[in-house]
């Protein structure tokens, strides 16, 4: 609680200690405060699409089965058996009606319930079985296809807790009626970092792209990044949420509109879909990355050039899943329009893993630097000199970006980059949350 009080203290200035970076107490009370309060993403509807079908996944650093039942209903489950604690569901996804544990063999349907045992009638005829159906969330719905769920039973509605994040995702997801699914199972891999930067950086964070990938201009695989800082929007919305625009228009003149789409996809979209100031935002400066709160990310990118070919746009949603103090994996879904045709498909398929995946050109990139904010956390020189990081870019009297008193979509705009505004109220967010200890 002292972190938390300094952190409390530093963020006024736009600081944030070292502290929170690795630190076990800190660790455990976000997986209480944090993961076991929010909505947090699964994954997609189409990846379980028919009754029985089940996908292993995570909230914080909990298991979790995600099942369609017999019904078409979707359950969230905590992966581990009431008899003993096994962890009942090992593979990553299928299709069964029962998991049958592989300690004693207890056995419970897709929906959670207790339904039987070996030697049942002899050992467990007294057995109030309702009291040992697996643990379910009592919270979980979908958004554009998306699963959410909440292990909080005073939660908001999702579309409460998602707020004006909701109408950007509409403006990212909702350009067709066919809709947008994830090309095969995510990518995972370890990353020696904190779940909070990749959620902050991916939040708003232009400023590291001219230099962190610097090489991949020097290499002339793709251009004009500086562009980046100075023609950008930080959308800041209410919760922690908040996405990075881009004005395209000016990177590639008015010819660059919905996210540099080649004209062979773009011709799909019906932008009357949604509203027309989400129309122009998404002509105009839409946005190429976004966080929602507290560890899923969003990603749209092009490149790189192909031969008589225009770049390939990509959508990634990608989520920091955290292991410990320090430590996450990186799970990352490529997202396919549902039109689109197989070489259509491929190619964004290939632009994306080319940009994004472990072997990423971008990727590499991020999760190498990423590494430092723990290390320096552990670094008895950075606590003995009470070492804080600085997030005061764009603040007043620093910079020359200010609020867009004119925008009228949700949240606040502040244009134009360099700043900082994302990350600050990032860490707004999350210390609210951990200060409510729910106690
Ligand atoms: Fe699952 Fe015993 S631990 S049946
Ligand atoms: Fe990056």
């Amino acid at each position: 609680d002292d972190i938390l009080a300094r952190t409390r203290s530093e963020l006024e200035k736009g600081l944030v200690p070292v502290n929170i970076f690795a630190n076990a107490d800190i660790f455990d009370a976000e997986m209480e405060r944090i993961f076991a309060k929010s909505w947090v993403f699964l994954g997609f509807e189409s990846e379980i699409p028919e009754k029985g079908d089940f996908m292993q996944r995570r909230i914080g650093r909990d298991s979790v089965i995600v099942t369609r039942d017999g019904k078409g209903e979707i359950h969230v489950l905590a992966n581990f058996c009431r008899h003993r604690g096994t962890k009942l569901c090992q593979t990553d996804v299928g299709n069964q009606s029962h998991f049958r544990c592989p300690y004693h063999g207890w056995v419970f349907k897709n929906n959670g319930e207790w339904i039987g045992a070996p030697d049942k009638s002899k050992a467990y005829r007294g057995l109030d079985t309702r009291d040992w159906n697996l643990f379910k969330a009592p919270h979980v719905e979908s958004f554009l296809g998306m699963i959410f769920a909440s292990l909080d039973a005073d939660a908001p509605t999702l579309m409460d807790y998602l707020g004006g994040a909701a109408w950007f995702m509409r403006g990212l997801m909702d350009l067709h009626p066919g809709g947008m699914s994830p090309m095969g199972p995510p990518d995972r891999y370890k990353v020696r970092g904190d779940w909070k930067t990749g959620s902050e950086n991916f939040g708003g964070d232009g400023y590291h792209v001219g230099v962190a990938h610097g090489s991949v201009q020097t290499i002339q695989l793709a251009q004009g990044f500086d562009v980046l800082n100075n023609y950008s929007t930080h959308y800041v919305i209410p919760g922690g949420h908040s996405f990075l625009g881009h004005d395209f228009d000016s990177m590639f003149g008015p010819d660059g509109h919905v996210w540099y789409y080649p004209p062979d996809i773009q011709r799909h979209f019906d932008l009357n879909r949604i509203d027309p100031l989400l129309q122009d935002v998404v002509k105009k400066n839409p946005p190429i990355v976004g966080t929602i709160f507290p560890n899923l990310s969003f990603l749209r990118f092009f490149g790189p050039p192909s031969p008589g070919k225009p770049p390939a746009v990509y959508t990634s949603w990608r989520q920091w899943q955290p292991s410990g103090p320090g430590e996450m994996e990186l799970w990352s879904w490529q997202l396919k329009w549902n039109f689109m045709d197989e070489q259509q498909a491929a190619d964004s398929y290939a632009a994306g893993q080319f940009g994004f995946s472990s072997a990423g050109i971008f990727e590499q990139d991020d999760t190498v630097v990423w590494e430092g904010a723990p290390e320096a956390a552990r670094s008895v020189w950075a606590r003995k000199e009470k070492a804080s990081f600085n997030m005061q870019m764009g603040m007043e009297g620093m910079g020359q970006q200010v609020l867009d008193t004119s925008w009228e979509g949700p949240g606040e705009a502040w244009r134009p980059g360099p700043g900082e505004p994302s990350q600050r109220a990032f860490y707004r967010h999350w210390l609210r949350q951990m200060e409510e200890t729910g106690e």
